[in-house]
């Protein structure tokens, strides 16, 4: 009986269990029914299937991989991700998930074919101490006005006239660098950002060079410190001498407002437009593109003059094609460079652009997906960075054999389609690079033609700024070569 009984109590909650089970059964498949269709909508809405993220690590919460990224040479961080992941592939830095496209193709998508979908962007920091109406901030029609008004300033048509002026500041700082030890890189920054105020403003406005010198060193020392605006700061200090330049650049504007007459240079460019450009954009632009001239410029010659102090053979053919256009002026009228002269260097030239290639200044570029994108397979979610690396391309040993040596002959072929990208490529690629290639062909012929240089300390080492750079800034010897 008590069996029975026990028997039966079994029973009865064996039964009323299995209905517990039943219900609960059934309010599951409920729940997942409706996550099932929900889901369905959602696939039917967006009209096709979501792709996957790209492969990668995201690292830790909030840091991601920016240690492993600032503990290392950053280009070894970016090769070694290529290797283990592929061409495109997912990281985490810098507070922000990123994607890393390293494939020629896939570039010529961000940067060109699809460049409407990917922003250009940079921190808030940088765009307030640069000003938030330069060109680099912009799409659409702002971006095509000031764009169209940078390239009337820096097309060939616009900087034939100051080849003998960029000559004169050529030829005085190699002087002024004559039996001294002297730091490359802080020397070619006086050099490129002498050249960038004649392209901006001409030779007038002498007056205000020094004090636009001033101010721009007090902003230049602030632009990488921590953003931190109190009192004594770095940065503070840099918003000061930022707001100081803009007061500058004001009296430069009204100065040529009464003089009335036309200039051809960036600022009558900018001057000249019909649609008008307030004073503060002008202002932006102009500390913008003194910003994009200088520091990019000078890293580029530095990397020239160690790589011709490093291959004899290159220096002899290189002094040898410049010695013959010396040859070519015969009485002293003639004895100044032309624009011609300087489209007669191919090899030089080609030094150029091997050193563009091997050094790759700029490592990549950063954009913003500005919408969810289907990227070559993949998903990348709207406000994710997407990060071209022109430097892995242009190491790559499918785009250039034997990548590490430095062979300027090279060039004498043209590189495949968007394997070189130096200048960038599409709507936000470099309106300087014209300029940028000029006064590089000016200072080496004269380098070349009438000085000798040796490295001094060591030099193996490369030291990563917002540009690669040789160790220490490559500190020379510069001598006059009729001295023995
Ligand atoms: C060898 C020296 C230079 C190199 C390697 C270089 C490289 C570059 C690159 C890669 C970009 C595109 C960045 C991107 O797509 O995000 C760029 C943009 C730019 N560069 Fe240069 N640059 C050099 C010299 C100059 C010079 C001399 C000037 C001005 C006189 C200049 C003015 C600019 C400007 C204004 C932009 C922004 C264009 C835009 O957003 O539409 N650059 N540069």
């Amino acid at each position: 009986m008590v069996m029975g009984f026990e028997a039966c109590s079994l029973l009865v909650s064996t039964i009323s269990c299995n209905m517990e089970l039943t219900f609960m059964f059934s309010i599951c498949v409920l729940i997942l029914s409706l996550f099932f269709l929900r889901s369905f909508l959602k696939f039917c809405a967006s009209g096709h299937r979501k792709l996957p993220l790209p492969p990668g690590s995201m690292g830790w919460p909030y840091i991601g991989e920016t240690f492993q990224l600032y503990s290392q040479n950053p280009n070894v961080f970016f090769a070694s991700k290529v290797k283990k992941f592929g061409s495109i592939l997912k990281t985490h830095i810098l507070g922000c998930p990123c994607v890393m496209i390293s494939s020629p193709e896939a570039a010529k998508l961000v940067l060109v074919t699809k460049a409407n979908l990917f922003k250009p962007t940079f921190p808030a920091s940088k765009e307030r101490m640069l000003g938030k109406q330069a060109i680099f901030f912009h799409q659409g029609e702002y971006h095509t006005k000031l764009r169209k008004l940078v390239l009337r300033a820096f097309m060939p048509e616009g900087i034939k006239s100051i080849v003998s002026d960029i000559e004169s500041i050529a030829i005085n700082s190699l002087q002024s660098w004559e039996g001294q030890l002297i730091t490359t890189y802080q020397e070619m920054k006086t050099y490129t950002f002498n050249v960038a105020l004649l392209s901006i403003f001409g030779k007038d406005e002498v007056l205000y060079r020094e004090d636009l010198k001033r101010c721009y060193y007090i902003l230049e020392k602030g632009y990488n410190s921590m953003p931190i605006n109190l009192p004594g700061t770095l940065f503070n200090k840099a918003m000061k001498a930022r707001k100081e330049l803009a007061q500058i650049l004001a009296k430069i504007l009204s100065l040529r407002r009464e003089m009335k007459h036309y200039h051809n240079d960036l600022l009558g460019s900018f001057m000249g437009d019909k649609e008008g450009l307030t004073d503060e954009q002008i202002a932006d632009n102009i500390i913008g593109v003194i910003f994009a001239a200088r520091d990019t410029t000078a890293s580029v010659l530095t990397w020239i003059v160690k790589y011709l102090a490093e291959n004899p053979a290159v220096l002899q053919a290189v002094t040898e094609e410049q010695e013959a256009i010396m040859r070519t002026k015969e009485c002293v009228e003639e004895k100044v460079l032309t624009w011609e002269d300087t489209k007669k260097m191919p090899l030089t030239s080609r030094v150029i652009q091997e050193t563009l290639r091997v050094a790759s200044i700029l490592s990549f570029t950063f954009r913003e997906a500005v919408e969810d994108v289907e990227f070559e397979g993949y998903h990348i979610p709207k406000g994710w960075k997407v990060l071209p690396l022109f430097r892995n391309i242009h190491h790559s040993p499918d785009n250039f054999a034997e990548p590490e040596k430095f062979d300027p002959s090279r060039f004498e072929v043209a590189p495949k389609p968007n394997t070189f990208m130096p200048f960038g490529s599409g709507t936000h690629s470099c309106p300087g690079n014209e300029l940028a290639k000029l006064e590089i062909l000016v200072i080496v012929h004269h380098l070349t033609t009438k000085y000798r240089w040796s490295m001094v300390g060591p030099q193996n080492g490369i030291q990563y700024g917002p540009f690669a750079l040789p160790q220490n800034g490559l500190p020379i010897r510069l001598s006059p070569k009729t001295e023995r």
